[in-house]
């Protein structure tokens, strides 16, 4: 088999062992090791892999899928995705790049950035140029493009409160498409990208309303503290930036470091009933208000009063600082990370009478 990248014309087989030439600028590659495009650091295989920077490169990979009547994956910075097995089709690395700021008014820039953008690297840009509203979503792993897909949150702030719309590739139609704040549908951890829409569009932008006066929320008690630990004096969006990165850094594992995808399950969100019930036998466990009459439980507490915090099998793990977060240590395969998922979860169901989700795409 062949290996490694082929970025010059590439020549594939087809029924009855024919040659055919397919000229392509397509950057394909066979045979290539998942490990450094996933944060979890699993060691799997795909058949095919390509970078794509502009959407006809796009759309002629998605061709080329279609053709050869393999699957296909767009994957972004990979640090929501745990491989589980060998990927039998076409890895699509999104490449989408550029910042513009795209239009003004006396309250608001509206900042576009491709879905390639890598995270931080856009917060970062925000910050530099004075836009205010994505300081608390520092230093999330992942890519600008898959942000949406997921509603991105922390400290506070949910990647809704700064939407202003995107542009989604319609693979049926080969048309690019705009979406808005309502059409996005968004939800906790949830948009229409990962519901209804699976698998029929790939966001290619998302434009940002940010704001000119910027609204500081400091009202995630941690900020405060850390603000105060800092020394500001001065609240500013760089300083809460600074902030949310040191809280990050303390509890979080770095991937570099450490193998992992960030929180590995949902917050669930459960009934009056089990809040009652709940509340009565355990006297501090953390619970939020949630819409529509529901509450929100932290995973966190519930993994870590399973018994589950620090715990180590082999080199699948459960962080010692932040329990909602599983760890590769170094060698474990997808398999082990997702087994012990679900020892954690049957845990917490028997304890608690509560399912967790995985936020985590298994594939
Ligand atoms: N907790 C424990 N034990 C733990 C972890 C948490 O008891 O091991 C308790 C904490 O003491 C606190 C509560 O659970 O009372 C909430 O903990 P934390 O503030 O750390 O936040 P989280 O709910 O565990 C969520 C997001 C994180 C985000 C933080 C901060 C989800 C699934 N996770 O975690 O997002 O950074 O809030 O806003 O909503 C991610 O999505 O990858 C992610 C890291």
């Amino acid at each position: 088999m062949l290996s490694g990248s082929l970025s010059f014309i590439f020549v594939y087989f087809v029924e009855h062992n024919c040659f055919k030439y397919l000229l392509t600028t397509m950057n394909l590659s066979q045979n290539i090791s998942l490990k450094p495009f996933n944060t979890f650091g699993i060691s799997v295989y795909a058949r095919f892999f390509s970078t794509f920077s502009n959407v006809s490169a796009l759309n002629e990979l998605l061709e080329f899928a279609a053709k050869e009547n393999i699957n296909w994956l767009t994957i972004g910075g990979g640090s929501n995705l745990l491989f589980t097995k060998d990927y039998d089709g076409i890895i699509l690395k999104n490449e989408l790049d550029g910042i513009d700021l795209v239009n003004e008014d006396d309250d608001y820039y509206f900042v576009k950035a491709a879905a390639g953008v890598v995270w931080h690297n856009f917060v970062l840009h925000c910050i530099e140029n004075s836009y205010g509203g994505v300081e608390n979503l520092s230093l999330i792993p992942g890519s600008v493009g898959a942000a949406p897909l997921q509603n991105i949150g922390a400290y506070g702030v949910e990647l809704k409160d700064v939407f202003f719309e995107l542009e989604a590739f319609n693979i049926a139609t080969k048309t690019i498409e705009k979406f808005s704040l309502n059409d996005c549908a968004f939800g906790y951890r949830e948009s229409v990208f990962k519901r209804e829409l699976k698998g029929k569009y790939i966001i290619v932008s998302v434009t940002f309303k940010l704001t000119k006066q910027p609204a500081f929320n400091t009202k995630y008690g941690a900020i405060e503290q850390e603000l105060e630990k800092m020394g500001c004096t001065e609240l500013s969006i760089k300083n809460i930036s600074n902030a949310v990165i040191n809280i990050r850094s303390s509890k979080l594992p770095n991937p570099k470091e450490i193998g992992n995808a960030g929180s590995f399950f949902k917050n669930p969100v459960i009934d009056g009933e089990l809040y009652a019930k709940l509340i009565s036998q355990y006297s501090t466990i953390p619970i939020y208000p949630a819409p529509n009459n529901k509450y929100k439980l932290a995973a966190g507490w519930l993994i870590e009063q399973c018994g589950w915090k620090g715990y180590r099998k082999q080199d699948a793990g459960c962080h010692s600082k932040q329990a909602l977060v599983l760890v590769n240590y170094a060698n474990a395969s997808g398999k082990e990370i997702y087994d012990l998922s679900s020892e954690i979860v049957a845990s917490v169901q028997q304890k608690f009478g509560v399912d967790l989700e995985r936020e985590v795409n298994i594939i």
